[in-house]
């Protein structure tokens, strides 16, 4: 590795022969010398021993002043106003939307035309997804990249995403996309070279002629798909080798103990700065790092690496931020943010994924003691970092909290997972519950076991909506409001997922698609029907319903700067377990936000807010627009089943 003292030197030679301006480029070169020291310290923890950890060094260097000389002049003004704003993605203007652009608007050239429907509705921060080329039928949803570098011909083509960013900026609109870090398919060039015997190739991934290692690896890693993919390998017969395959057969996983991988995936990450990322989404980051005798999960080396990426982002593609999709235990969870030095320096967001569960938790059990004994992990996040908070995502809701916390609630952690799991999963002989969904990804040798379907099913309006009950279906509006509610109030960015807007139930059609069957999570991934969502227009439908509702709470989520991610939250004490309430202030502004997660009407004792020692004789309800008044501490206030407020202290 090159010694900190011959950096100076190192840098001349690639300015020299990049043509980089001492003056014109002062801006980039004085960021460069703050950050290179991190960033050499950093790679040399990995890559150091390398033998080729200095040639790649160097590489690395050019890969960033390249990256920085392609960036457009107006992706750079951007940069500096995102910078001059502080943390610009902490704001409450932001809200965001997560969409297939084929099941959503055909494909990119026709997105445009949907943008007006994402306007009205509040939305302006669009996460598209994976959109690279990934092979049919062998897609995992386009996690399963052949090239990351080409839009999927059935989206379109490379230009008409720019023209979509730009389109998309010039509206005041932010633009998300992922990065598949972790795997390539197994049609990717690499892979397909690695087949053909090329050794340079095979290197890119974890490829073993014999059984022995993988063995020892299979011994501690759990597996992710243990239904559809058993086992995390896969014999392939042309190279006659096993590669390590996490996910499923077609993902082949990428080895980053070579630095060559490093540095063609970094070139990646910051060929998407500079098509106008706003924010990027490491897919899957907490397996980049793999070790015997490990899980391979959430190792420190896999955080190094993604505080190195994060590093060079700041150089290189400084206005894109940094999505880390680690749906891990809460406290690993944390660890994404960055630790010690480096906190608030490796992720700037997180899927606030405990809490999702948590919500659903609550949902289905009508307790909230569970989801308050997680709240210890959660609010440390570090100030100038985020969350997204979402009800809904592609993915399955997976109930990764911790036993602990289910028993600190008093609950035996078996028997509730058991009872949550009955209650989502429709069997037919469904008892008491509303809900439609399905189990995903069952391991039978550990009683794990996930969960799919959409909000709405979720919610009961499947069911309500085949019964014709009116009742229910009124009370699973309320649930549906009730649950985004939850999450756009909760601090960070509220990410809803297409579809939900308008309470689209689960799509069964997946089941008659050989590429789709094995995997149900395609049951709550729709293709919209541009005649439903315009019932949104149409006084008292469920989409009209939903949608305004939806509308409404992004409205005034965008009118109290408050809402901002300011780590200025406080959760309120359970006077009834049956309701969540959190404190969100900011001077003297405060907002409470109160959600009773019962079918049955909760009472509220006004102490509830005198405790806080800021005790005010009347609210103001921005949901209900009306006014609450404040009686003695033996009174209550009465918040109906699947309630929720948000009440303002009025002077
Ligand atoms: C992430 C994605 C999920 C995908 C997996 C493998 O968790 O959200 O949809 O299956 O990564 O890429």
């Amino acid at each position: 590795m090159y010694p900190e003292s011959l950096l100076a030197q190192l840098f001349q030679e690639i300015f020299l022969e990049k043509g980089i301006d001492e003056k014109k480029d002062r801006n980039f070169i004085q960021t460069l010398n703050e950050h290179l020291p991190k960033i050499h310290r950093l790679y040399g923890e990995i890559y150091a021993a390398h033998p080729e950890g200095e040639s790649q060094f160097k590489s690395l260097v050019k890969v960033l002043v390249e990256a920085y000389q392609s960036r457009e002049k107006g992706l750079r003004k951007r940069d500096e106003e995102k910078a001059k704003t502080g943390t610009w993605f902490l704001s409450n203007q932001l809200a965001g939307m997560s969409l297939y652009v084929d099941r959503f608007a055909g494909n990119l050239k026709t997105m445009p035309s949907k943008l007006p429907h994402l306007e009205e509705l509040g939305v302006n921060f669009l996460h598209l997804m994976p959109v690279f080329e990934s092979p049919q039928g062998e897609s995992d949803g386009g996690y399963a990249v052949s090239d990351f570098r080409k839009v999927d011909p059935r989206f379109g083509t490379l230009e008409e995403l720019i023209s979509l960013r730009k389109k998309m900026h010039s509206k005041g609109m932010y633009l998300m996309l992922d990065i598949v870090l972790n795997h390539t398919s197994h049609h990717h060039e690499w892979a397909q070279k690695a087949k053909g015997g090329d050794s340079y190739y095979q290197d890119f991934f974890y490829a073993y002629g014999h059984r022995s290692i993988p063995d020892e690896f299979e011994r501690d890693m759990p597996e992710i798909f243990p239904e559809s993919a058993p086992g995390n390998f896969t014999w392939n017969e042309e190279m006659g080798k096993w590669v390590m395959t996490v996910f499923h057969r077609y993902q082949w996983d990428l080895n980053y103990t070579n630095p060559h991988v490093f540095r063609a995936m970094l070139e990646n990450v910051l060929f998407y700065g500079n098509l106008g990322v706003d924010l990027l989404r490491i897919d899957a980051p907490a397996f980049i790092w793999k070790q015997l005798g490990t899980s391979c999960q959430n190792l420190p080396q896999a955080h190094t690496l993604l505080r190195l990426i994060k590093q060079c982002v700041q150089v290189a593609t400084p206005g894109m931020a940094i999505l880390g999709e680690a749906i891990v235990a809460p406290k690993e969870i944390m660890k994404y943010f960055g630790t010690g030095e480096f906190i608030a320096q490796e992720c700037d967001f997180a899927y606030n994924a405990t809490q999702m569960a948590l919500q659903w938790d609550m949902l289905a059990s009508g307790e909230t003691q569970v989801m308050l004994a997680a709240q210890h992990q959660i609010l440390q996040k570090p100030y100038g970092t985020s969350w997204i908070t979402y009800t809904r995502c592609h993915d399955d809701i997976g109930l990764g909290y911790d036993d602990y916390m289910i028993a600190q609630a008093g609950k035996d952690p078996y028997v509730h997972r058991k009872f949550l799991k009955d209650y989502f999963s429709f069997s037919g002989d469904q008892w008491m519950s509303p809900a439609r969904g399905a189990l995903f990804s069952s391991n039978p040798k550990t009683g794990d076991a996930r969960i799919s379907g959409t909000l709405a099913s979720l919610c009961g309006l499947e069911k309500a909506l085949i019964e014709g009950n009116e009742p229910a279906i009124d009370q699973s509006i309320q649930k549906i409001l009730m649950m985004q509610a939850h999450s756009i109030f909760l601090g960070g960015l509220p990410m809803l997922f297409y579809g939900d807007e308008v309470g689209y139930t689960n799509d069964y059609s997946y089941q008659n698609d050989p590429g789709k069957s094995y995997d149900n999570r395609w049951m709550h991934r729709p293709v919209i029907d541009w005649e439903k969502v315009s019932r949104k227009n149409e006084n008292g439908t469920v989409e009209n319903r939903i949608f305004s509702g939806t509308k409404r709470l992004l409205q005034i989520r965008k009118s109290h700067e408050l809402f901002s991610d300011l780590s200025n939250i406080s959760w309120m004490s359970p006077h009834n377990i049956h309701v969540a309430g959190f404190v969100r202030r900011m001077g003297n502004a405060r907002m409470y936000c109160l959600f009773n997660f019962s079918d049955k009407a909760a009472y509220l004792t006004w102490y509830a807010f005198r405790e806080l020692g800021e005790g005010s004789a009347r609210l103001w309800d921005h949901w209900t627009e009306s006014e609450v008044e404040v009686g003695p501490d033996h009174e209550y206030l009465i918040l109906e089943p699947y309630g929720f407020r948000v009440l303002e202290p009025k002077a």
